[in-house]
Parts: C-alpha cells; structure tokens; sequence
C-alpha cells in the first residue's frame, strides 16, 4: 500500500552538463520499470535543466536538496520555496545529517523549514539518524524520537501524507557500511511507532520511510524487502545511472 520511493541525493556533484547525459543513460535503463516513484535531487544550479529535461514526468520527480523558509528578501545565498515550486520541484530534502554537523543545522530550523515546505506544495523528506557514538551509547531510540519530535512539530495528520522520512545512521553515510537490514528495521519500526504517537496509527502506516546510507545495488534487495522500509535515499552509488537504476528495479514489487 505504500509505493516505494528511491531518490537519489547528488550532494555537492554533476555540472549541468553531466547532468544532462546522466539523464540520457538513465531514462534508458528504467524506461520499463512502473510501480517505483524515483526522485533526482541534483545541486541547485541544474535543477532548471533537470526540470526542462523531466517535463513534468510521472516517473522521475524532482528534488531539491535544502531550502530556506522564507519565501523571499535579503538572504543571500539562500533558495526559496516558491524559486524551487516555479521548476516543478516537488520534494525538498530537509535536516541532511551534512546539513546538521556540517552547517548547524538544529530540530528547531528544520522545523521552521517543514512548515513552510508543505503549504508549499513541496514534499519535505526529513532525515533522521544517529551518530556511531550515539548508537554505541544505546541511544539511537532517543535520538530519533527527539529529531522526529522537534523536526515535525506542528505538523497535522493531513500533512504528514505528504512527509517521506528518511533514516539516515550517519556512520553509514559514504562509509561502504550499511547498516544491517534487522537494524534498519528496528530503526524504522521505532520511526513509525513515534509518528504514531505523534499522529495517529492509521496516519503513521501510511507515512513512506525510506533507509539511507552505503545502499548499493548489491543491498538495495534485502534492505527493501524488510516490512517498514519504503525506499532508499542514495548517495555515492546515485552518481552512476546504471547502479541507480539497478537500486531503483530492486524497488519493483518489495
Ligand atoms: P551514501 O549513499 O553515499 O552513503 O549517502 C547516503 C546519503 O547521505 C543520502 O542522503
């Protein structure tokens, strides 16, 4: 009942020129593939392209990867949410753990964020994940329920159909060490019983939680085949098309 969602996170790579021929290779190797909602989120400054290119397509959406929550003034450096909805942008990844430890980023900003996303009309996926140190402490439980708690406060029920959360552990994240499918699992379940708590538990079976860090086509299979994992949010191995596209046929029908 919940579609599988593989978005692919370029970070801080592809010009718009490889962007444009990353699309080329890609679109021919999922040309078939139906039933799997795939979301690009490259660097802003392909996004326009991207959009261009996509046309509006059903099967590959476009994401953003951070945004600012106002809508416009003097915020140099920063993207609005009506800048990314005037390129059709549809999903805009909020509280990167890059985001969190790289620029400071707090529950309470990428809060701020996820309540101006959604009346947007951009569909925030919202990372959560503990750090090694944090889960050597046992502390992970915690640390989601403090991230999922303070990142989606204010959120009604009716919005959360449109939140993806994304799991990050970041000692996973570019580190060519997933974490196990049993321990993303018992990470998800947890996720979805704290936005049951939040919400309701008919809105929480419905919320789509995606697994992120190390996924690789050799581990996309077992990881999405456990019961409470919707999809993969992907880094390193996003980069190449044809490893993305194997990751996304290892979606069809988990
Ligand atoms: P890697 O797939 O490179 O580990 O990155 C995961 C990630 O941070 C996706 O947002």
């Amino acid at each position: 009942m919940r579609k599988k969602i593989i978005a692919a996170n370029w970070k801080m790579n592809m010009t718009v020129a490889e962007t444009v021929s990353y699309l080329e290779n890609f679109r021919s190797h999922v040309d078939e593939v139906n039933g799997v909602e795939i979301v690009i989120a490259p660097p802003f400054t392909a996004i326009a392209k991207l959009s261009e290119i996509l046309g509006g397509s059903q099967k590959i959406r476009l994401g953003a990867q951070n945004m600012y929550f106002e809508m416009s003034g003097a915020f140099t450096g920063e993207i609005s949410p009506a800048m990314l909805r005037e390129l059709f942008v549809r999903y805009v990844i909020l509280g990167h753990s890059e985001r969190r430890q790289v620029f400071g980023e707090t529950d309470a900003l990428i809060n701020k964020k996820v309540l101006v996303a959604l009346p947007s009309g951009l569909r925030p996926i919202l990372c959560v994940g503990e750090t090694l140190e944090e889960r050597d402490a046992g502390r992970e439980k915690d640390v989601l329920e403090t991230q999922l708690r303070g990142s989606l406060a204010g959120v009604t029920p009716a919005q959360m159909n449109d939140v993806v959360i994304a799991y990050e552990p970041v000692w996973a994240i570019g580190t060519g060490r997933n974490a196990t499918p049993e321990q993303a699992q018992d990470a998800h379940a947890h996720v979805r019983a704290v936005l049951a708590e939040l919400t309701d538990a008919s809105t929480a079976a419905k919320v789509r939680i995606q697994y992120g860090g190390s996924v690789k086509p050799a581990n996309a299979a077992t990881l999405l085949s456990q019961p409470d994992i919707d999809g993969a949010l992907v880094g390193g191995a996003s980069l190449e098309p044809l490893a993305f596209s194997e990751i996304v046929k290892a979606a069809v029908e988990k």
